[in-house]
């Protein structure tokens, strides 16, 4: 049997990577790898542990003793680390605002990406990140860049938070992920950037179907 391709989607931070590779990978039938949270689990544990959050062996060490699986659901893909189901803790603001520093330690990024490429080394996965087309998977067959006015990635999840019920401030959110997309673009170790032959999608005025689309008609392209 022909080998099925992988897809890397990269982009930052309210781009809607996750939900349209989510997507993706449903209708193909692949994988859907959430490698942003592997590092919110990673950030979650190590805060509970009171651990510095830019110690970066101290990290790395803790990441050796956990156990990080992504295990696909109904409605969402849930995360587990050593057994426990962590997929609501590991979206709180506390660790949604201090997982970029755990992220730029190399020590942790070189094992994260061991995990990662493992888990992509039989293809059919669409893994989501901000790495995945440059350092994860540079072989694979589709990146894509998703893009998007920091604006409009603002108002995304300030409605997200509105509709969840949950009291949110737009211009502190726009704040937030305008320091995120900073502390990430740059950092030295594996930064936020496009990969030369990724096609970058602006989703600013797009629906995500639109998205979803645009990117089944570039695997189908590249199948
Ligand atoms: O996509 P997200 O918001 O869940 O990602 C959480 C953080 O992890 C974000 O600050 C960027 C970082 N990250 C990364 O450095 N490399 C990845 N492949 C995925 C996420």
């Amino acid at each position: 049997m022909k080998k099925k391709i992988n897809i890397a989607i990269d982009g930052p931070a309210g781009a809607g990577k996750s939900t349209v590779a989510r997507q993706v990978a449903d209708n193909l039938t692949f994988l859907y790898i959430d490698t942003g949270a592997m590092y919110r689990a990673l950030t979650y544990k190590a805060i509970e542990k009171g651990i510095d959050l830019e110690d970066g062996p101290l990290l790395k060490k803790l990441l050796d003793e956990t156990v990080i699986d992504l295990q696909v659901g109904e409605k969402e893909q849930h995360v587990l680390i050593d057994n426990r189901d962590v997929t609501t803790d590991i979206r709180s603001y506390d660790v949604t605002n201090n997982v970029s520093f755990v992220a730029r330690q190399s020590e942790v990024r070189k094992e994260m990406v061991k995990r990662q490429k493992l888990l992509a080394n039989k293809g059919g996965v669409v893994m989501d990140g901000r790495d995945i087309g440059t350092y994860v998977l540079p072989e694979s067959e589709l990146k894509v860049f998703l893009s998007a006015s920091v604006e409009e990635r603002a108002m995304r999840r300030y409605k997200e938070l509105l509709e969840n019920g949950i009291e949110a401030d737009f211009e502190r959110i726009k704040k937030e992920i305008a320091l995120r997309d900073k502390r990430d673009s740059e950092r030295e170790v594996a930064p936020l950037v496009k990969a030369k032959d990724a096609t970058e999608i602006d989703t600013t005025s797009m629906t995500i179907s639109e998205v979803v689309n645009s990117i089944l008609q570039l695997a189908k392209e590249r199948a």
